[in-house]
């Protein structure tokens, strides 16, 4: 009878230790699932494509990592580029010298990380910003003082759409 209820109370006791840890179990899950997003925080992966020659754009990569932001830059040719800036949407018009890509938007050309910055936190319904050609004064396209005003467009559908910021006005 003694031994009957020592053995009944050790499974009661081997059962309890199983349930809290399969509970810990449950928890630490939980709280891995529920971990904050890194979506639009200043560590977000920005996959950035340009030419070798391009030291402007080596620049903005070393310009965009000291914002910290997580950067891989991968040297294409020029025709690649080309047809990656094509498929990103991006007119003539709105090209610049890189084209990056950071959490499904495109960043085109040397846009100021507030900018991209913004963009993540606000989410707005467009393919991505651009800044069109390369304006003296926009980060990696730094020439001494000067520092010409130039806009961010946001573009969709292949269509130049709103001023998102404007600089050096
Ligand atoms: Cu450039
Ligand atoms: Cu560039």
């Amino acid at each position: 009878m003694q031994v009957m209820k020592r053995s009944r109370f050790s499974a009661v006791l081997y059962i309890g230790v199983a349930l809290l840890i399969g509970a810990a179990l449950a928890l630490a899950w939980a709280a891995t699932a529920t971990a904050p997003a890194t979506s639009g925080s200043p560590s977000a992966l920005v996959t950035v494509y340009k030419t070798p020659q391009c030291g402007c754009c080596t620049a903005w990569v070393d310009y965009m990592r000291d914002e910290g932001f997580d950067v891989e830059a991968h040297d294409v040719g020029q025709q690649e580029l080309n047809a990656i800036k094509q498929e990103a949407g991006l007119q003539r018009k709105l090209a610049s010298c890189h084209t990056a890509f950071v959490e499904g938007y495109v960043v085109e050309g040397h846009v100021p990380a507030e900018d991209v910055r913004r963009l993540l936190a606000d989410r707005p319904e467009v393919d991505g910003i651009a800044v069109p050609g390369m304006p003296i004064g926009s980060p990696g396209m730094e020439m001494g003082n000067r520092r010409d005003a130039y806009e961010v467009f946001t573009f969709a559908n292949g269509e130049k759409m709103d001023a998102f910021a404007s600089h050096n006005q």
